[in-house]
């Protein structure tokens, strides 16, 4: 059963502050909150650089009438200057004549294209969403290349310490930069812009969001270790592994809890609790083994406390119950099965039958669920 299961992984309590305190305010939780950013800073993804100044935005393209007029399209190149000189990177963006100021998903993307197999534009432009979206690679190459290409370079002047920043917090720090310029626009609802990524890309997505709290919400399909999943007694991947083959998305320090994962002071939902109370829809998919959706359920259900805790309402496992009730989850273990979803609270939750993969099933439930949640 899920309250069991959580019992047994021995989790950290995110509201416990460093001095002993609970955090049962909202005024003491923006305290912890900042400890909670500290830590994982250290500790797992290492500090970002403060944003720049400004971001400069060149448009490359533009076309008023894309998409068969339907929507505006344009390429934009956002530039910077940083410590070794100006960075600049390429983002797209969509905007559906109607409604007038959409809410935007922002995909961090691995293609450089504003449609494709994970991206189904044109059908989230006709739900009435805007669309943006860059390439991660844009920013800095996704191999170990000893932080010597894009915007690793840009910074530190070649040192590394044990909390210098990895790959992911600098895709999510591109992302704010998006942000930036989104921010500025007046053909887009800025308060209502939802960062989304898939698997490595849905693991920056978060944290992308937990930092920056101009997003008003997140998506983070099938993104599991270091992603949505708990770590602790997680099936399929784990730190070990991470930090194997990818040690380069995170900073030094996570090193250290390959085969210790007992001894982090942290665990996934401290990641998931910076986002609350804003949104925050997490999704799977039944046969990813390597993400083990089991884990980024429970990851759910214990976040949903800090959701709580600010007057908002976490996962709704009514959902999970009324579902059961119907014949539609797996009934006896209480966690949703292939076929569920959970939209009933601000942590929203679906497990699509199949395998680890982005598509048009995950993208309609998005849509729907925030489509709902702001038009209130
Ligand atoms: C690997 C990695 C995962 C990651 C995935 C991906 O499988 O082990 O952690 O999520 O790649 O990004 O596709």
């Amino acid at each position: 059963m899920v309250t069991d299961d959580l019992g047994s992984r021995n989790l950290p309590d995110v509201l416990r502050m460093d001095d002993g305190r609970y955090a049962d305010s909202p005024e003491l939780w923006r305290e912890r909150r900042k400890e909670i950013l500290e830590l994982l800073s250290r500790e797992m993804y290492g500090f970002s650089p403060p944003p720049p100044e400004e971001v400069r935005a060149d448009v490359l393209f533009g076309d008023e009438k894309a998409f068969g007029g339907k929507a505006a399209y344009y390429n934009i190149r956002l530039g910077f200057d940083t410590p070794g000189g100006e960075f600049s990177f390429p983002f797209s963006l969509a905007v559906p004549k109607d409604p007038v100021c959409p809410p935007v998903f922002l995909l961090i993307s691995f293609s450089p294209h504003i449609a494709d197999m994970c991206l189904p534009a044109e059908e989230i432009l006709d739900g009435g969403f805007a669309v943006a979206t860059f390439c991660y690679s844009d920013v800095a190459p996704d191999t170990d290349d000893g932080f010597s290409g894009g915007i690793a370079a840009m910074y530190g002047n070649g040192r590394r310490d044990p909390d210098s920043w990895g790959k992911i917090a600098m895709w999510a720090w591109a992302a704010s930069r998006v942000m930036d310029h989104l921010w500025s626009r007046n053909d887009i609802d800025p308060g209502k812009v939802v960062v989304a990524g898939h698997s490595r890309l849905g693991k920056t997505a978060l944290w992308c969001a937990a930092q920056d709290e101009r997003f008003a919400g997140c998506i983070s399909n099938d993104s599991g270790c270091s992603g949505a999943a708990i770590t602790r007694g997680k099936k399929g991947e784990h730190v070990s592994n991470i930090t194997g083959a990818f040690g380069y998305w995170f900073c030094d320090n996570y090193r250290k809890y390959a085969d210790r994962e007992d001894e982090m002071p942290f665990d996934q939902h401290f990641v998931l609790s910076l986002i609350a109370p804003r949104l925050l829809y997490v999704a799977s998919a039944s046969e990813d083994e390597w993400c083990d959706p089991q884990s980024e359920y429970l990851c759910c259900v214990e976040v949903s406390r800090v959701y709580e805790m600010l007057g908002a309402k976490g996962l709704s496992r009514e959902d999970v119950r009324a579902q059961t009730a119907a014949g539609g989850t797996d009934g006896v273990s209480g966690y949703p099965g292939p076929g569920d979803e959970l939209h009933g609270g601000s942590v929203a939750y679906h497990l699509r039958r199949g395998t680890h993969f982005l598509g048009r099933y995950d993208w309609n439930r998005f849509m729907r669920y925030f489509g709902k949640r702001f038009s209130r």
